[in-house]
């Protein structure tokens, strides 16, 4: 275990010095998917600590820097974790502190960083907070931890406004003596009042905490939600949005650049919490560092979250609603760039996490979604910055079509649609039939995987050429050999993305026909290459 140094601050620049997470390649591991040890009561089937530290090798071996691990705290399991009940241990399920000490050191002797997530907006209706709020009188200093209101209407049985939970639904539950609380994800995600100063003081013993025990950094839960609008007053649908998903609306009107009024995200005093957290992780040696899962709206709104006195990173998820085509990719590489220049920030990728159909899926399936999702891959290995992958994608694994009687999402109960359970299905490691080694015995995992991923184990595309293994591990070796470097050129011929990084090109073909390949010495492709790059396909050149 780390203990706390206060000669040398975490984000003191020092000439010549780059700190570690500034070029990171992360790879993402959700906790009850990954591997499971068999060793924990009631946990058959289900990933856990001890698992995540015996395929530590694997990860080293990989060619990754570090490793994000999703919630693993107490917790009653109502959204995987991100509903936390105690912020200081962990869920029995998953383990005790002693294996997560055990965890992060032997990812440290392995030269890997951990990233913890940690989940600041809401608490779970188990916290002791949450309880003892309910137990309280309306008006009482424990329901004030919480956002309580009275509803509207003659009686009060109308919500306090018309917020929507991200999950589907009013965001608001009544509680029997006739309040309401706010909770933007599931009823059992109750949100916390950043207003009040005990809510700040509570995630500092957090993050000390886990600083404490050698974290190297977090990944922050909902960062642009903290704070609300003080007012609480209704939000105003853009015309037309009725009936509609408003999460899709949303997401479109980010890539669209439009107006969007949401008086519960991104509020400018959400950034007062991160400047504090800055200087708890200054107090420690070693670049701890922050990422910030902002869904804010632009590049110029995520860059406020990554200014040199807040946080260090923030995920770049234009990057993963661009569609397959050159100019999207282009315009998002360069706006990225354009957005994080000024405030010394360096940029992220991300293709797919725990949230999201996987990139397989999105650009396709089969064969061609494969193709796609290789090349889109190795474009964003070459893009200076971190890149974050998701467990799983470095064997080409596709977004699973989950039996309704499996499904475990509570996005999928409050709205009956699919839901993300299909992203989360348990790693393949080896053997011809589920559970193919996700434990050491016949257990069967806690979402069912399908009979046809023999293929995909990471025994079977061990030493294969061509395999998917096989090109993630080849990349990621060759970007342990590029120059540091922060900016880019980029090019759009027709249907052809062209990435410049010093000696480097990229050359992605988005197009549906070969393109003559530029000159240079191949140094990785996402497929075979000749004197043409066939149409889904990326290939990396020496000039
Ligand atoms: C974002 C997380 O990635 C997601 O899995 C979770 O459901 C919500 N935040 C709520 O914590």
């Amino acid at each position: 275990m780390s203990t706390p140094e206060t000669s040398a601050p975490a984000t003191t620049p020092v000439p010549g010095r780059r700190e570690w997470w500034r070029d990171a390649v992360v790879y993402q591991v959700y906790v009850r998917s990954f591997a499971s040890s068999g060793q924990r009561e009631g946990g058959a089937g289900i990933g856990d600590l001890p698992g995540i530290t015996s395929r530590l090798p694997y990860l080293r071996d990989l060619g990754v820097d570090a490793v994000w691990i999703t919630p693993f705290y107490t917790s009653p399991q109502h959204d995987h974790g991100y509903d936390v009940a105690d912020y200081l241990d962990i869920d029995r399920l998953f383990g005790t502190l002693d294996d997560a000490d055990a965890l992060i050191g032997v990812a440290h002797d392995l030269g890997l960083r951990v990233i913890v997530d940690l989940v600041p907006n809401h608490t779970s209706n188990e916290h002791a907070w949450f309880r003892a709020a309910l137990d309280a009188a309306p008006g009482s200093p424990e329901r004030a931890r919480y956002l309580f209101r009275d509803g509207r209407g003659d009686d009060g049985s109308e919500p306090p406004n018309n917020w929507q939970s991200v999950f589907g639904g009013p965001a608001w539950t009544r509680v029997p003596d006739g309040q309401w609380y706010l909770h933007l994800f599931d009823t059992s995600q109750p949100d916390l009042d950043w207003r009040n100063p005990e809510v700040g003081d509570m995630f500092e013993v957090v993050l000390r905490f886990w600083l404490d025990r050698g974290a190297d950094g977090f990944r922050i839960d909902v960062a642009h939600g903290l704070l609300k609008e003080a007012s609480l007053r209704d939000q105003v649908l853009p015309p037309g949005s009725e009936g509609k998903d408003l999460n899709k609306v949303r997401e479109e009107s980010m890539v669209a650049r439009t107006d969007f009024d949401e008086p519960m995200w991104d509020q400018p005093e959400v950034h007062d919490v991160y400047r504090r957290w800055h200087r708890v992780l200054a107090d420690y040696h070693g670049d701890r560092m922050l990422v910030a899962e902002a869904w804010a709206r632009t590049p110029e709104a995520i860059a406020a979250y990554v200014r040199p006195d807040e946080m260090h990173q923030a995920f770049n998820f234009l990057w993963l609603l661009a569609d397959w085509s050159a100019r999207e990719f282009a315009d998002v590489v360069t706006g990225t760039f354009a957005a994080m220049g000024p405030v010394g920030a360096s940029p992220t990728w991300v293709l797919s996490n725990h949230d999201v159909v996987r990139h397989v899926t999105r650009y396709g399936g089969g064969a061609q979604g494969l193709a796609r999702a290789r090349a889109a891959t190795l474009t964003m290995l070459a893009l200076p910055g971190s890149s974050y992958l998701y467990q799983g994608e470095e064997l080409g694994l596709e977004q699973v079509d989950v039996a309704p009687e499996d499904r475990q999402d509570p996005s999928w109960f409050r709205t009956g649609e699919v839901g993300r359970d299909g992203c989360r299905v348990p790693v393949p490691w080896k053997g011809s039939a589920p559970s193919y080694g996700f434990g050491p015995d016949d257990a069967q995992p806690w979402i069912p995987q399908p009979a046809g991923w023999a293929a995909l184990t990471v025994e079977a595309q061990t030493g294969v050429e061509g395999s998917t293994l096989e090109l993630y591990r080849a990349a990621l070796a060759a970007r342990r050999g590029l120059a540091p470097a922060d900016a880019v050129q980029v090019d759009v011929d027709g249907d052809v993305l062209v990435v410049d990084r010093g000696d480097l090109r990229v050359v992605l073909n988005c197009g549906a026909s070969d393109v003559a390949l530029p000159e240079g010495e191949v140094v990785v492709a996402s497929g075979p290459v000749s004197d043409v790059l066939s149409a889904d396909t990326a290939v990396w050149l020496r000039r």
